[in-house]
């Protein structure tokens, strides 16, 4: 397939200017003014709009058996919501139960997969530890291109990694060149928290924020970040919502330790009032972790994008409905973690980053494509518009508007957490792969379409 996009403004990371692009293929082959359009080419107009990378959402959770259920995306409807929205590679968890092969669960999530509309790649999270682990890691980064592993602080009883997995594992990630990465939560302190919250009756939605506060993300951040400064690795710190885990990764980085932040599309507007709605299937609806937190926390993280001390922007989408959320109706703890936003992520980021002067349009693209691919070694194919990139490019109106709600998203599980907001700056085009996917609303999404990125270990220096 041929596809030129005429007319737009191309931004990249480092700057944006008047080009035309032409695709042929998987991948871009031109970028230039007035580029002769070859005879059979599908023609977009983009006059007046955006040419920009492909989105890359760092964090998400398709067809994840989490907290006694299933997310309600698989692969397929999650990718697809995802090219409507401007995004065009996700990056996955393969979370192996503790004592389970890392091999094994990483096939496992291969296989699930295989049915995906748009790009994926994957981080493993490294959940127990023995000698197997070390072993498999190896085998992934050399083998199978996992350049990044997961380590879950919080989830006690479950998955979370305790402080000898944590140190064996950044240990070995950077002897193989890849980059750890942690969900930071004191997993023993939210788990104390929790049973006192029970234990006082306060078991509905409104207690999850509590067993949660910004101290026990901060203790996580820190821990973290100072095993990773003790040990020479890198660490990036996943889901960053409060004011003091953003601290943490400034002094570090201002230290010179090389430690990377993500921010939630989420996390970044809406705010923990939500969680003391009378409607309690709503509150319910909300619950992650961590959780939405106050306005001040929300400023920080946009001063962390502005200042580049965060340098991504996810959403951890992990769709839930209602029914699956009223396990905890009794119970907060019970309720399964998770929100969605795959789809909505680019037109949030860009409305009240871009819109407000936050953002440049050339910082928007860093925060939600280009910083991606090179922390995590896709760049240049991914985050880039450029000859010999990957063809995955959004074509953005900034003019046009829409109104988010779960009655017309593609995503599945009934609920959105932005319901109700109105976003100015929406994609019209999706290009994938070099496939026009998304276009004016039309979702043309193909199941098994998206393809597994290898992404290759970080050069390593023996010191
Ligand atoms: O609540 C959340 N975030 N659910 C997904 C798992 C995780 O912690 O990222
Ligand atoms: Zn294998
Ligand atoms: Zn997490
Ligand atoms: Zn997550």
């Amino acid at each position: 397939m041929t596809v030129m996009i005429r007319g737009g403004t191309v931004v990249n990371a480092d700057r944006a200017f008047r080009a035309d692009v032409l695709c042929e293929g998987d991948k871009i082959v031109a970028v230039g003014e007035n580029l002769e359009l070859p005879a059979n080419a599908t023609v977009i107009d983009a006059g007046g709009q955006y040419v920009m990378p492909g989105g890359i959402d760092t964090h998400t959770h398709m067809q994840l058996p989490f907290m006694g259920t299933v997310t309600a995306d698989d692969f397929f409807t999650g990718t697809a919501a995802g090219l409507a929205g401007g995004t065009t590679t996700i990056m996955d968890f393969v979370i192996p139960n503790p004592q389970q092969s890392l091999l094994e669960a990483y096939h496992t999530w291969r296989g699930w997969a295989e049915k995906a509309a748009g790009d994926y790649t994957f981080h493993v999270a490294v959940t127990w530890w023995d000698e197997s682990v070390h072993r498999d890691m190896g085998t992934l980064v050399q083998q199978h291109g996992v350049n990044s592993f997961k380590h879950f602080m919080a989830y006690k009883n479950a998955i979370m990694a305790n402080d000898e997995t944590l140190v064996k594992s950044f240990r070995r990630a950077l002897e193989l060149g890849a980059i750890p990465t942690v969900h930071a939560e004191n997993g023993e302190l939210v788990f104390q928290l929790q049973r006192e919250l029970v234990a006082k009756g306060i078991t509905g939605p409104q207690a999850h924020p509590l067993s949660r506060p910004p101290e026990v993300e901060a203790e996580a951040a820190n821990r973290a970040i100072t095993i990773a400064g003790v040990l020479g690795t890198p660490v990036y710190i996943v889901h960053v919502s409060c004011a003091e885990a953003l601290e943490a990764i400034t002094r570090a980085r201002a230290h010179g330790q090389r430690v990377y932040g993500e921010a939630l599309a989420g996390h970044l507007v809406i705010d923990d009032s939500v969680y003391r709605s009378e409607d309690l299937e709503y509150a319910r609806a909300h619950v992650m972790s961590p959780p939405f937190r106050s306005h001040h926390h929300q400023e920080a993280l946009w001063h962390g994008l502005q200042g580049g001390n965060l340098q991504t922007t996810a959403t951890d989408h992990c769709t839930f409905c209602a029914e699956q959320k009223a396990a905890g109706k009794d119970d907060f703890t019970k309720i399964p973690n998770g929100c969605g936003g795959v789809e909505e992520r680019m037109a949030v980021v860009w409305d009240a980053g871009v819109n407000t002067g936050r953002l440049t349009p050339s910082e928007f693209v860093r925060v939600t494509s280009t910083n991606a691919a090179q922390i995590f070694n896709m760049y240049p194919r991914k985050g880039l518009i450029a000859a010999g990139a990957d063809a995955d490019i959004v074509v953005w109106d900034p003019q046009a508007s829409r109104t988010i709600s779960a009655k017309t998203q593609f995503s599945k599980g009934g609920f959105n957490v932005f319901e109700g907001r109105t976003v100015r700056g929406v994609p019209t085009h999706t290009v994938a792969a070099g496939k026009v996917v998304f276009d004016k609303g039309q979702l043309r999404a193909e199941q098994g379409a998206g393809r597994h990125i290898d992404r290759p270990a970080f050069a390593t220096v023996t010191r």
